[in-house]
Formats: structure tokens, C-alpha cells, sequence
């Protein structure tokens, strides 16, 4: 498989040899609120035909404002596509699934909600290759590190991921490591925000002027991410590198190792993946009790 970028034109070259665009497709993003909408305008930007659904008026005028085409109607929306993505609240999955479920057989569909494990996703949308994602918020500059979780024996695997790379890279992950993906590349971005608060609170308490603070420290962060992915470098080393015998680099990491900066860390993203896997299952077991209580009601 090849995938080359003309522009925003992505094509995609299978084993067999058959190409086809992701101009060509037409995909739903069902529930575009916080994260369908940066899916939402990053599938375009990809060249792709998008339809979004919201339920409330204000918001699907707002994303007409934004050029998609949108509406209420879900079902139309999953007729019209040749692939579905999912990103309502975990909560307002069953009242979708039993809206979208009779129309999905066949289609690709990839739910970015947390906590809904794919055997919940099969038995709610019979007949589709379910998927699950998890992308983060840096997809907004087309930065995101998106976890997949791909289905045995999937027929389109390729297009899915070449759809997720609109958004920045995309990893493929076993379904287990869902929940740690979710505390680190989810949490990442706060995390890394507070280090970028305090290294400027840092700055400032030398007596660096704000913006300069500011700019230092975001230059530094990209300018060591830049260094780190670009070299055969660990970070261990880099920090050797800039540690001189009695100089200032050691006095710093003097202070930061008494502290437990590490630790606190690990400790944090641990705490994380444990509240993840907790959260996921409290889900996965009020979805599969309201779906059925939704069900036999319809009966
Ligand atoms: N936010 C993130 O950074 C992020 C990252 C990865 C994964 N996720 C996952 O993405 C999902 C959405 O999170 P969010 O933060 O984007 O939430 P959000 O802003 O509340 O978006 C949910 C959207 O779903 C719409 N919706 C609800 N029920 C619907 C239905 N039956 N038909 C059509 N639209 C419906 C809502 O429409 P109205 O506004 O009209 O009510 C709302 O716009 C969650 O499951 C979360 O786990 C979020």
C-alpha cells in the first residue's frame, strides 16, 4: 500500500494496484461537537465530502457556517456514506445505535467515544467493521497521536488510517492498551501544559519578561521534541550532553530528582490509566443496560 500527498489530495495505492481518492468518499461524522468538529474540518481539509449530525439547531448552523454539509438526521447521513465515525458522549451512544443500527451492515464505522469496547460496537451495529479510535485534542493542528484498534480481518483498514492521518500520525494498538493510550496521549496535552506553566512561572521568577517566557519555553519544548525525533538519541543522552561537570544544567537536575519530578509522573499517568479503565467500565456496562432497556421497550 502506498499513500502520497498531493496538496491535501490524498491517494491511495492498494497491494492490487487499484487507486482511489479520499476526495472521492463521503464520510458522516455523527455527533460533531468538540472533537467531530476538528474531524470534522480535518477530513476536508483532507479533500474528503463530509456530512455532520448534531441534534440542537444553533450547532448545526454552525457547522453549515463552517462549509459541511449538516443535519439532525442521522440515518440519512450513515446512507449517504461510505464511512461513519462516531463522537457523541459514551451516554447518548444508545439512543444513536438505535437510530443508525439497521443501516450499517457492511459500511467501516469508527467510534472515537471512550470506554465502548468493539464487542459492544458489533452487537449494537450489526453487520459493520467497527473500529475504535482514539485521537487527541493536538488534532486541531493536525498534530494528534491517534491510538487504532483495528478489527480481525478488516477490509478497510487502509482508507481508515489514511482518514485518522488527516488528523496527524495514527498508531495501531491492541484493544487492552485503549485506556493507557487515553491517559497518555489523552491526558498528554494537559500534562505537558502544566510543565509549560510552571518552566514559565520559572522564568519569570529569574526575572524573564513574560513574553519572552513564554516564547523561550515553547521554542525550547518544540525545539527538544524536534531534536529527540529527528536524531538516534535518547532523551538520557541529550540531557548528557547538556550537563557540564559543576555547571548549571546539574544544579537544576540536583533539585528535580530530590523532588521526584519522575516519579510524580509515572505516578500521574499510572493514576490516570487506572481512572480510564474504571470509567470505561462503568460505561461499558450502563450502555449495554440502557441499549437493552432501549431495545425490549421498542419491542
Ligand atoms: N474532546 C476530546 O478531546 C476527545 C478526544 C478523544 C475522544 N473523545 C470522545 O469523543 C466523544 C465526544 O466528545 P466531545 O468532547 O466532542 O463531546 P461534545 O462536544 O459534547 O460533542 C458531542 C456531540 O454529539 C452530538 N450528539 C449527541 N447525540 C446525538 C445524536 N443522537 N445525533 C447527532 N448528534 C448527537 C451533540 O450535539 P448537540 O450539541 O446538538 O447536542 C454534540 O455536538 C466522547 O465520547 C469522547 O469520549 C473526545
Amino acid at each position: 500500500m502506498f499513500i502520497s500527498r498531493r496538496g491535501f489530495a490524498v491517494t491511495i495505492t492498494g497491494a492490487e494496484g487499484c487507486e482511489f481518492r479520499l476526495s472521492n468518499l463521503t464520510v458522516a461524522v455523527l455527533g460533531a461537537g468538540k472533537i467531530g468538529s476538528i474531524m470534522a474540518r480535518s477530513f476536508s481539509d483532507c479533500g474528503v465530502h463530509v456530512i455532520a449530525t448534531a441534534r440542537r439547531k444553533e450547532r448545526i448552523e454552525r457547522l453549515r457556517m463552517q462549509g459541511f454539509e449538516a443535519t439532525s438526521d442521522n440515518v440519512h447521513a450513515v446512507k449517504k456514506a461510505s464511512v461513519v465515525f462516531i463522537s457523541v458522549k459514551p451516554y447518548q451512544y444508545p439512543a444513536l445505535a438505535r437510530q443508525i443500527g439497521s443501516h450499517v451492515a457492511g459500511k467501516p464505522v469508527v467510534s472515537v467515544m471512550a470506554g465502548i469496547p468493539l464487542r459492544l460496537l458489533r452487537k449494537t451495529l450489526p453487520g459493520a467493521e467497527v473500529y475504535r479510535a482514539m485521537p487527541n485534542l493536538n488534532a486541531a493542528v493536525k498534530r494528534s497521536v491517534t491510538g487504532l484498534v483495528v478489527p480481525k480481518n478488516a477490509q478497510y483498514r487502509e482508507i481508515i488510517k489514511s482518514l485518522l492521518s488527516c488528523m496527524g500520525s495514527v498508531y495501531e494498538l491492541p484493544e487492552q492498551l485503549i485506556d493507557a493510550w487515553t491517559a497518555v496521549a489523552g491526558s498528554g496535552p494537559a500534562i505537558i501544559a502544566e510543565f509549560i506553566d510552571s518552566m514559565i512561572l520559572a522564568a519569570l521568577a529569574v526575572g524573564i519578561p513574560r513574553d519572552l517566557a513564554y516564547d523561550a519555553v515553547l521554542e525550547s519544548i518544540i525545539g527538544t521534541a524536534e531534536y529527540l525525533r529527528t536524531r538516534p538519541v535518547h532523551p538520557a543522552q541529550l540531557r548528557d550532553e547538556v550537563t557540564t561537570p559543576g555547571g548549571t544544567t546539574i544544579m537544576a537536575l540536583k533539585v528535580i530528582e530530590g523532588k521526584g519530578m519522575k516519579s510524580a509522573l509515572i505516578d500521574a499517568v499510572e493514576r490516570a490509566t487506572a481512572r480510564a479503565r474504571k470509567l470505561a467500565k462503568e460505561i461499558e456496562e450502563s450502555i449495554e443496560e440502557q441499549y437493552e432497556n432501549t431495545n425490549s421497550s421498542s419491542v
